[in-house]
């Protein structure tokens, strides 16, 4: 029997319900100032997020995508240059590396935590082996330690993807600050997003800031007319900038709701775990954000059909592994046997603020109604 309920799997339009009267309040600053780029807003937010990842410097610019590929560019990556990238997570992670004319090199991952699996891929470092795009995924962290000692054992420089894991922490040490360049999403379905696209690149080279600086405004350096570099047009709108300085003195708010709704759904489902259901599991020494939860089940599509006729939604992160792009060039596809399976098992949960407690209850019961028959 279908169901009048209608639980979304989220956006934002419950989040500016919350804070209506503040968002409008800081439109209505912003536009009055006239200072639409380039202001005191983005500053603000560039060092509030400085101070927040313990790095000494922050550029906005206009998505973790673009944050990413200045990353490279900035890091001196060179066409051919290998870069060692999970074979697991959003297209973002691989498609900078090919704009700036480097070879993706895939890592499978591990089941538990789906992130890359470090041990055993010897045999994939070449002379070319440059980069590791160190990829936090779902909103916890790799092994930072392990990442460092890998890197430093290959001499290969690390780029951190903590698109997903803004405010999740590995020993204590943020998201944010692992390696020469970190970069950060707030895309709007990020814990802390965005009334449009928005990212950040974190150094603590003053050096790789400048340069991202002039990257994302032209190629502009010093003086009235001077484009010294081949630029983009990646700026950050002072409104978004402002919007989201409000939105990071709620972080730590949002991520223990967060953290409240995912303990929920794993206090009532662990009874169901075993050969049909696998929970989310937490690494130890890292700390989780939430920005999804995902469980795993080989009924996963029968699952996702049941709940969308009681009317939840779900989405599937994802559904095919990043070496087997379609538009990948055929000698940089590769196979990855746990993430391949995994892209079959995968289902992600509604979780974020504003879901009301008669939703969460209406989740569960489906799911331990589902789950007592699989
Ligand atoms: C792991 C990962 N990397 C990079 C990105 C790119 O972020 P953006 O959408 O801000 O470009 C995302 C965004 O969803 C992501 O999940």
């Amino acid at each position: 029997m279908a169901s009048n309920i209608k639980i979304p799997f989220g956006n934002l339009d419950r989040q500016f319900a919350s804070h209506r009267e503040t968002f409008l309040k800081i439109a209505d600053e912003v536009f009055t100032s006239g200072n639409l780029l380039q202001s005191r807003a983005v500053d603000d937010f560039e060092n509030k997020m400085a101070e927040m990842c313990g790095r000494k410097r922050a550029v906005a610019v206009n998505s973790c995508t673009d944050a990413l590929y200045f990353a490279l560019l900035t890091c001196g990556v060179k066409p051919g240059d290998e870069v060692l990238v999970t074979s697991f997570s959003f297209i973002a992670s691989l498609s900078p590396i090919l704009r700036a004319g480097a070879k993706p090199v895939f890592i499978d991952i591990e089941p538990d935590y789906f992130m890359m699996d470090l041990k055993s891929i010897e045999r994939k470092i070449t002379p070319n082996t440059k980069f590791i795009l160190a990829v936090h995924l779902f909103g916890q962290c790799l092994n930072m330690r392990e990442v460092e000692e890998f890197a430093k054992k290959h001499n290969i420089t690390i780029i951190e993807d903590a698109a997903q894991s803004f405010g999740s922490s590995y020993k204590g040490r943020p998201a944010g600050k692992l390696g020469k360049v970190s970069c950060i999403s707030f895309d709007p379905t990020k814990v802390v997003g965005s009334f449009g696209s928005a990212g950040i690149a974190l150094t603590d080279s003053e050096e790789i800031a400048e340069h991202i600086k002039r990257l994302r405004c032209h190629g502009k350096g010093k003086g009235e007319n001077g484009f010294s570099h081949l630029g983009f047009n990646s700026q950050l709108s002072s409104e978004h900038a402002a919007m989201l300085s409000f939105k990071l003195d709620l972080l730590k708010e949002w991520m223990a709701k967060r953290n409240q709704i995912a303990q929920k759904y794993i206090a009532e489902l662990k009874d169901f775990e075993g050969e049909n259901l696998t929970l989310p599991k937490i690494r130890k020494d890292s700390s989780h954000n939430w920005h999804k939860f995902v469980l795993k089940t080989k009924h996963r599509d029968k699952l996702r059909k049941k709940l969308s006729e009681m009317g939840i939604d779900t989405k599937v992160h994802y559904t095919y592994t990043l070496g087997r792009t379609e538009y990948l060039p055929e000698n940089f596809k590769d196979s990855a046997r746990i993430a391949e399976k995994i892209t079959k098992e995968v289902l992600s949960l509604p979780i974020y603020p504003e879901l009301t407690d008669e939703e969460i209850k209406h989740i569960i019961k489906e799911l331990k109604e589902f789950f007592k028959y699989e």
